[in-house]
């Protein structure tokens, strides 16, 4: 038997962002006001910051079958690579507001967007994703939010 663990490193700022993404930090909470998010009053937004200098930004979409919506991480990650199909992504911001008052502690993402994020960290390598509360911002590797992803190739 080989006893192992799993260590995660993450970086908190209390009251404030990491100065590199203080850009894609503004502009995840500026984007939230476009989500559709009718049916449960949680709006998210998500910025990605590519090497190539572009920011793109998304929220969630609802919809009245449920399942069908999507993530603001999603959205705004499937929208930074269909416009720029292979440019590295940087980064990732994300931000909430629960019934239009932003949320006090860090929104963290859901297992599919993890998902979803191990497969870009597969193509294009590892980026920074940074967690946005009121009071704190919690900045961590992709790589280290979904250990033993799923992965095919
Ligand atoms: N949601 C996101 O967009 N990102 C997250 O990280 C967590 C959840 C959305 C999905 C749904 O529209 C709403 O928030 C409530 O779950």
């Amino acid at each position: 038997m080989d006893k192992r663990e799993v260590k995660i490193d993450y970086t908190v700022y209390e009251n404030s962002c990491p100065s590199a993404y203080e850009v894609i930090c503004r502009k995840a909470v500026e984007i939230i006001p476009n989500a559709y998010s009718i049916y449960s009053g949680f709006s998210v937004g998500a910025a990605v910051l590519l090497e190539n200098g572009e920011i793109v930004a998304g929220t969630n979409q609802e919809n009245a079958a449920y399942p069908s919506g999507l993530c603001a991480e999603r959205t705004a990650l499937f929208y930074a690579q269909s416009v720029y199909p292979g440019v590295k992504v940087k980064a990732l911001a994300i931000a909430a507001f629960n019934k239009g008052i932003q949320t006090e502690d860090v929104v963290t993402p859901c297992g599919a967007c993890r998902q979803v994020m191990a497969e870009v960290v597969k193509r294009y390598g590892d980026f920074e994703v940074i967690m946005i509360g009121r009071n704190r911002s919690v900045c961590l590797k992709a790589s280290d939010l979904l250990p033993f992803a799923f992965t095919l190739l």
